[in-house]
């Protein structure tokens, strides 16, 4: 395709993930204005969501980063993932003991794979000189301790109840659209509440927890699994490529999911923008 030099609308959106409250509305807030920031002093959507994911990241009340969920095991496994307009992806995943895991996606994008997990991604990593640092907080721990008593004693509620006790607060997200008609997309996050090691969710997964190119970018939050299936964020990109309003195609796709499913999505075009979720979602937009 040409790529266009006519100046466009800028757009930033960010989100906290499905099940965030109002209480985290500030950090999408001050995420969101990072983000917007870095596209009006002319910079890309790429460096846009990956400085507003960073701001995610470090606020240690959301499931990214420092804060990260644990796994069963006591570990913390996080993925990261990005895309953009030319297709070019950077995705980690099950990463170990780094601080910013969208940092080191960046890193990915810039060699001839899209993917990197596990072992090989914390080898990867350290090789680009990112070191140890240790995401758990004495609030991840507590919830770590509370899940595990739960398992222990099969006190289990019923699956949507248990998404609901455990107060969920899942993948951070940013999409955005720069000056020079450019989208991009952004996930980071902890994982999912009940985990084994090496579990994947959605979050790195292209097509189902994020999917860019050159006519919009999509994020998505919620239950991995589920969202895998559906492959979520390609449904809303070809809704839009289909002529439907971002928004429209948000909403649209939350009819994918059982109601009870916690589920949000965040997508932008040259149209504008959306933000759907079946439960709350604290979340910022700016056009500009
Ligand atoms: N959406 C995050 C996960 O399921 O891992």
């Amino acid at each position: 395709m040409v790529w266009g030099f006519t100046l466009m609308a800028l757009i930033m959106i960010t989100h906290c993930g499905a099940g965030s409250t109002e209480k985290v509305l500030d950090a999408s807030e001050k995420a969101g204005k990072v983000g917007f920031e870095i596209l009006n002093k002319g910079g890309s959507a790429l460096d846009a969501v990956v400085g507003a994911t960073i701001v995610l990241e470090d606020d240690e009340r959301l499931n990214a980063g420092t804060g990260s969920r644990l796994r069963l095991s006591g570990k913390i496994q996080m993925d990261a993932s990005l895309m953009d307009s030319k297709r070019d992806c950077g995705c980690v995943a099950a990463l170990e003991g780094v601080k910013n895991p969208i940092k080191v996606a960046r890193e990915v994008m810039k060699t001839p794979h899209l993917f990197i997990a596990g072992e090989g991604a914390n080898e990867f990593a350290r090789s680009k000189g990112f070191e140890y640092y240790d995401p758990k907080t004495d609030r991840t721990v507590r919830a770590w301790e509370k899940v595990r008593k739960r398992l222990r004693e099969k006190d289990l509620p019923s699956w949507a109840e248990k998404w609901e006790d455990y107060d969920v607060r899942d993948t951070v997200g940013a999409v955005a659209l720069d000056s020079r008609g450019w989208f991009a997309t952004s996930n980071s996050t902890g994982g999912t509440t009940f985990m084994l090691d090496g579990r994947v969710g959605d979050t790195p997964v292209i097509g189902a927890g994020l999917y860019a190119a050159e006519k919009g970018a999509v994020s998505a939050t919620g239950i991995g699994e589920e969202i895998v299936r559906v492959v979520l964020s390609k449904w809303v990109y070809d809704r839009m490529v289909d002529g439907r309003h971002p928004q429209d195609a948000c909403d649209a796709s939350l009819e994918l999911f059982e109601k009870d499913m916690p589920t949000g999505v965040i997508a932008v075009s040259k149209d504008g923008y959306g933000v759907s979720c079946n439960t709350k979602m604290a979340w910022w937009a700016r056009e500009g």
